[in-house]
């Protein structure tokens, strides 16, 4: 990649307090950038201040959707380290998205070194306190000025950076999540295992009738039979029933999730039985009737380890652990920011120093 250029904002911007933050709505004073053609491939890495970009309204992003996206954190650790969590498999998730869309791909390792050079220069934005990070978003947007249905031929990468506190309101508390039978958000063959936007787009709906009954978010059932559980709006589930940890397979409908595949190999290094395969709700609610269902949690980026107290399936409403947060729920919570913020040991080397 050509040498990166900088930029440096005039005036930087008065950072808020860590006990300010919530989830995304502060950008820090840069962005990186980048251009691509189809005959020149990824050129003009810059690291510019953050702020609105020029574009124009036929740009190809605005009609058809082409964009994809991306979530990862950076941590300052116990020894004031700023320190990220498997960021290469971000990227990597990054190009099987572009590829699912028709995007082009980025090189990994030059987009490894764009990250780390804007954490280098942003690490003063990194907050300390327990359970803040800085939230990283990398981006690409088709950027054709053509209204035709078509691949674009050009396209812009961005990163950006948000100082960021819990994503649910609740923190740790257990959030209430509604299990969806009619809407669905993806199906088998569809774009649902990439990060593309329109699967947002296309889960909102169903997430907004849901918080008007007093939930946080929908569980996704598949979208053949409304039958087996799939994922939650911004994060993976898992099940503990009966001592084992049982979450959806990776089949093609479900984000991959980088939270869920580290939850699954440590829970399987601390010697927890572990299985993804296919699980109907009706399981789950005859798991919470006879006793074996122990405890329901999401994995996720932004909402980390998030215990789920209630759901709501067709009129039905169990509570999960007496609305608590159960005990491997909160051991798996410990041990993932264990890592991340250099408290525990980084046995599977996931953590790297900026
Ligand atoms: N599922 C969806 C739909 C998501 O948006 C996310 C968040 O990125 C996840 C799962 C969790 O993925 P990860 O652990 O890689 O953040
Ligand atoms: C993440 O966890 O990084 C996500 O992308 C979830 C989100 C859509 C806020």
């Amino acid at each position: 990649m050509e040498k990166i250029k900088f930029i440096k904002r005039d005036e930087l911007k008065t950072k808020p307090k860590d006990s300010e933050l919530v989830f995304g709505t502060q950008f820090t004073d840069h962005m990186f950038v980048m251009d691509y053609d189809r005959n020149r491939g990824w050129y003009d890495p810059r690291i510019v201040p953050y702020g609105p970009i020029e574009m124009s309204p036929s740009s190809m992003v605005f009609h058809y959707g082409q964009a994809i996206f991306e979530g990862l954190k950076a941590y300052r650790n116990s020894k004031g380290d700023i320190v990220t969590f498997r960021a290469m498999d971000n990227f990597k998730r990054l190009n099987r998205s572009a590829e699912r869309i028709c995007m082009p791909k980025v090189d990994t390792n030059s987009v490894w070194e764009a990250l780390n050079t804007l954490l280098d220069i942003e690490r003063d934005w990194v907050p300390s306190s327990k359970d803040t990070s800085l939230y990283i978003r990398p981006f690409m947007i088709a950027t054709d000025p053509f209204l035709g249905v078509r691949p674009s031929d050009t396209y812009k990468f961005f990163i950006i950076l948000s100082p960021v506190g819990p994503y649910y309101p609740e923190g740790l508390d257990p959030v209430k999540i509604y299990v969806e039978d009619t809407y669905v958000r993806a199906q088998k063959g569809g774009t649902g295992e990439a990060k593309v936007a329109g699967n947002y787009a296309a889960s909102l709906l169903a997430a907004e009738k849901a918080k008007a009954r007093g939930y946080s978010q929908v569980l996704w059932l598949d979208a053949a039979e409304h039958t087996f559980v799939e994922e939650v709006g911004a994060m993976n589930i898992f099940f503990k029933i009966d001592g084992k940890l049982i979450t959806a397979p990776l089949d093609g409908s479900i984000l991959p999730g980088i939270t869920r595949d580290s939850v699954i190999k440590l829970a399987k290094h601390m010697g927890c039985v572990v299985e993804e395969r296919d699980l109907k709700i009706e399981e789950v609610f005859a798991a919470n009737e006879d006793g074996s269902l122990e405890e329901v949690f999401g994995s996720g980026t932004a909402a980390v380890i998030s215990p789920v107290g209630v759901l709501e399936w067709k009129d039905k409403k169990i509570e999960i652990n007496n609305g608590e947060i159960g005990e491997f729920t909160s051991m798996m919570y410990d041990t993932l920011t264990g890592i991340q913020y250099g408290t525990r040991e980084d046995v599977f080397g996931w953590v790297h120093k900026v």
